[in-house]
């Protein structure tokens, strides 16, 4: 790798902040080079010594410039193992999520959702339990017979990594439960590291980094610090880390444990598990608010960090009713603290091109630390968003990072405008292709119209077909993907699958290639074939067509059932507008027509239509299989609920419909299997008596008659 900072003979003293900044950025990119060459690939280009000596000067920089340790800081992640050396755990139940409230007007909304959920009057008492949220890493520790058998990390929710040998070194974990326990019961909670001894921890390693020391690292906060500590192959390193523990929920249980959020709060803290002082039990919106902003005031004071706090719904039975969307309980919701800001200023600004020809203009910024983390990019959207905010390049910024979030650019700070700065003009070509870039009407963005001629566009949409939630192929990064398709090697998703056999007959093979060996072309080989049969609804996602998301993928792949059902169908939507195919697609529930029009547009084009043939010579396409048990009575049948619902919510009811493996549809057509009518249906009612046998139309009775519940 080339060093484009030229600063790497300078003594770190000598260093000016900006040289280290810049220092810092070419190590944490050549470092992690050269960590995926040793580790993923088994094929490292430099010598054991050369490597320490790269990580070394990245060690002495960071120990001098603390505040300019970047969130992908080399010292962050070299030494913890590669992500395989942990056996992987399947958690007995996903670990969740929590939704977001920013404000007040938030947190009356969740408030309001859960009553409204539940049927409850506008200002019935919701008990809740308010708490603290820890900034550390989650964890799930399953105990048997009341002895600690597995702890694992959260991962990505579904499986997490055994680190069963490091939870046991941390405080506030007991070995042995104190009481009665179920046979089996899973603790949730978080693992933190303490201000007070991070800081102490640091301090340490400084010095002996300064006394020439090897191996040691220093951390930018408190959570990655943690998260290092954890993930340690050797676990009595973590215990010399002094980690702690704070249980807030469960996992699988044999037996329930109590009724209560509170009470289970209460019996952690009997069995002998660390839990937070400060949670209380509280009943209106105005009380929670008024929590929230009592631990903001403590927030600096507490010795550990905490990023917001936690609302649950203290009834457990009336968690269970509210169930969860999208990997987060509908009865629980975290208050996050105002967003953290910091300034710095912009060195340039970068014309991205995605996958659909949409132009994102991203900020290079002068490395700054925001809250914790360093940050050297942020997004601008679009051009009329670079031009309300009148971002110069030069002009320093005010940033806000708000937890996870990507960091915002708020806006410059005019007084530190130099003289010579002018407006940034949106460019209206792509910087790519150089194809017109254009506005549709009322649209924000640019789009280059290069299409299938522009090549970001091409290799954006590889990356996206490779990507986790597509076809998941391991083995791919960008940089690769851009090679291929720069020599040919791979023009179109299917070229993949016929990679391996071609490489056989090629006079360059893949192995003999810069930055590949035998190891990982066979490793990238064995990854594809892994994939020669998808799910339907990874198929659909995989395609890229605008719009179409993870959830209207599977949407659609649970309305149609096959490919051939859903290709039938854009087919039969294209030819006839106001026909039935077209009505049963913008029919189904979160489909409206704009959705409903990209997608027809996308199977319209002859060129998508050979991609996706060319595809399916190569890889079966899985019918949508429901994991919803095959017995419900309701399995596949379209629902229309009206009128309004005495025992339970339309939202509830509709939940549970779906949970059933039913459709939940808008209007009343031939197709509808059932109607559940309410008090004052008004024009569907009607409609289902004109369309529908009377055996399909019930009332709210029947309907519970008919799920059996
Ligand atoms: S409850 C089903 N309570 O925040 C709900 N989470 O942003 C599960 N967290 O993954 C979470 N403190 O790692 C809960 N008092 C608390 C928490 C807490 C920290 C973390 C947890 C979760 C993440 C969601």
């Amino acid at each position: 790798m080339t060093d484009k900072t030229g600063t790497e003979h300078i003594p770190v003293d000598s260093l000016t902040l900006e040289q280290a900044a810049l220092e810092l950025e070419r190590l944490a990119s050549e470092i992690a080079h050269h960590n995926a060459l040793y580790y993923q690939k088994d094929a490292p280009e430099i010598s054991d010594a050369t490597y320490d000596s790269l990580f070394r000067r990245n060690q002495q920089i960071e120990a001098k410039f603390p505040e300019l340790i970047r969130e992908d800081s080399p010292s962050l992640q070299v030494g913890s193992a590669p992500s395989s050396a942990f056996a992987k755990v399947t958690h007995a139940r996903p670990m969740l999520s929590l939704a977001n409230a920013f404000d007040e007007a938030d947190v009356r909304d969740f408030v309001g959702r859960v009553r409204r959920f539940l049927g409850l009057a506008a200002d019935a008492p919701v008990a809740m339990v308010a708490e603290p949220k820890i900034d550390g890493l989650s964890a799930s520790l399953r105990y048997e017979k009341g002895r600690f058998v597995q702890g694992a990390t959260r991962g990505d929710g579904a499986v997490g990594e055994d680190i069963t040998a490091n939870l046991r070194t941390v405080s506030g974990i007991p070995e042995r439960l104190t009481g009665d326990a179920p046979d089996v019961l899973e603790v949730r909670g978080e693992v933190y590291m303490r201000k007070d001894e991070f800081l102490a921890m640091n301090e340490a390693a400084r010095a002996r980094i300064e006394q020439g020391e090897k191996g040691e690292k220093i951390f930018a906060n408190p959570r990655n610090a943690a998260a290092g500590s954890l993930r340690q192959l050797d676990s009595t390193i973590t215990a010399k880390r002094k980690l702690h523990f704070f249980g807030y929920g469960w996992g699988e249980l044999s037996d329930p444990v109590s009724e209560t959020q509170s009470g289970f709060m209460e019996r952690l803290k009997g069995w002998g598990f660390g839990t937070n002082p400060l949670w209380k039990t509280l009943d209106s919106a105005d009380a929670l608010i008024a929590y929230h902003a009592e631990i903001a005031a403590q927030r600096s004071g507490l010795p550990y960090d905490i990023d917001g706090v936690v609302y649950k719904v203290d009834s457990i039975a009336l968690q269970q009713r509210l169930g969860m969307v999208s990997r987060a309980p509908r009865w629980a919701i975290a208050h996050k603290f105002p967003a953290e800001q910091a300034q710095t200023r912009i060195l340039d600004i970068e014309i991205q091109v995605g996958r659909t020809g949409a132009l994102t203009p991203v900020a290079n910024l002068e490395p700054v630390n925001v809250g914790g983390v360093m940050v050297s990019r942020a997004t601008l959207h679009n051009e009329d968003e670079i031009a309300r905010k009148d971002v110069r390049v030069g002009d320093t910024v005010i940033l806000q990072r708000a937890g996870d979030v990507i960091p915002q650019i708020l806006g410059p700070v005019l007084e530190q405008r130099p003289a010579d700065s002018a407006p940034f003009i949106f460019p209206d070509k792509c910087p790519a292709c150089g194809s017109d870039a254009v506005r549709g009407e009322g649209e924000a963005v640019r789009r280059c119209v290069g299409g299938l001629t522009c090549p970001a566009q091409a290799v954006e949409r590889l990356r996206h077909f490779v990507s986790r939630d597509a076809f998941d192929i391991e083995g791919l990064g960008e940089k690769s993907i851009q090679a291929f398709f720069e020599d040919g090697t791979v023009k179109s998703p299917a070229d993949l699958f016929t990679l391996q056999s071609r490489d056989g007959q090629s006079l360059t093979p893949l192995r003999n290639r810069e930055g590949w060996g035998k190891l990982s072309a066979d490793k990238l080989f064995a990854a594809i074939e892994q994939r020669r049969s998808v799910p339907l609804e990874r198929f659909i996602y995989a395609l890229g067509i605008r719009q179409i998301g993870q959830a209207t993928a599977k949407l659609l792949a649970r309305h149609y059932g096959s490919l051939d059902a859903l290709t039938d169908a854009l087919k039969d939507a294209a030819a006839n507008p106001e026909g039935d195919a077209y009505r049963d697609l913008v029919n189904i529930d979160q489909i409206g027509p704009a959705v409903a029009k990209d997608l027809i547009a996308f199977f319209a084009e002859d060129h998508n239509r050979e991609t996706v043939g060319a595809l399916r010579d190569q890889v079966a396409v899985e019918d949508y299989v429901s994991r919803v048990a095959t017995d419900s009575p309701i399995m596949g049948k379209t629902v229309v609920f009206t009128g309004t619902l005495t025992r339970v919510t339309r939202d509830e009811a509709k939940a549970r419909a779906e949970a059933l493996g039913a459709k939940v549809a808008g209007s009343v057509s031939k197709k509808t299997d059932y109607v559940v009518i309410g008090a004052d249906a008004g024009s569907k009612a009607k409609k289902a008596e004109e369309l529908l046998a009377p055996e399909q139309i019930l009332d709210e009775d029947g309907w519970f008659d008919l799920i059996g519940a």
